[in-house]
């Protein structure tokens, strides 16, 4: 049997195009641009209405967002890190860009624009939520492989029940 894990798959933000969104207030999504809908792998009329974290990826940590939702509601612009989940399972990385639109002098909405970001980022990124998720949620990312000869023993399913279980 073959098994593919499409969480696995990396999709590559392209060089010259930007990732766009808005939220009202409460984070949920008033637009998108067509690059967002085709990166995250859902038509723009299935984003439309729906909160934001839809596309959150289980490997960010929850105080990334406690940051951003705090730097915003005070005027200010966030800009960091995130890693997206899309619509299929895989994910895709971006360095955002989350601040308020003013219109005639007043806040209307939230809006994100997203870039590429380098291989070297990705990867001192995704050790360092790794570690900031295992600190403030106490779970562990476990990538695992076992011998296909010990998958019908004992033993080594003893094993694997020894390793820490994220819940
Ligand atoms: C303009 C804007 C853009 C956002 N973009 C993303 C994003 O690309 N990915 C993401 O996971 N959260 C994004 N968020 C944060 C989400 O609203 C949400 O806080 C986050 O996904 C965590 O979900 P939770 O608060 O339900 O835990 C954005 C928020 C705003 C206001």
């Amino acid at each position: 049997m073959t098994t593919t894990f499409d969480m696995f798959i990396e999709t590559e933000v392209p060089e010259d195009e930007l990732i766009v969104s808005r939220t009202d207030f409460t984070g949920k999504i008033t637009y998108v641009n067509e690059t967002f809908a085709e990166i995250s792998g859902y038509t723009p009329e299935e984003l439309i209405g729906k909160p934001h974290n839809v596309i959150r990826h289980p490997d960010m940590p929850k105080s990334a967002f406690n940051e951003i939702w705090e730097t915003i509601e005070k005027g200010d612009v966030w800009e960091g890190y995130v890693k997206n989940m899309r619509k299929d399972g895989g994910y895709y990385w971006v360095f955002a860009r989350i601040s308020t639109v003013i219109k005639d002098g007043k806040p209307v909405e939230y809006k994100s624009v997203r870039e590429p970001m380098t291989h070297q980022k990705k990867i001192e990124m995704q050790n360092l939520y790794d570690q900031m998720r295992s600190e403030e949620e106490h779970k562990t990312r476990v990538v695992l492989y076992i011998d296909n000869d010990k998958l019908n023993n004992a033993e080594a399913l003893e094993q694997m029940s020894k390793i820490p279980q994220a819940n």
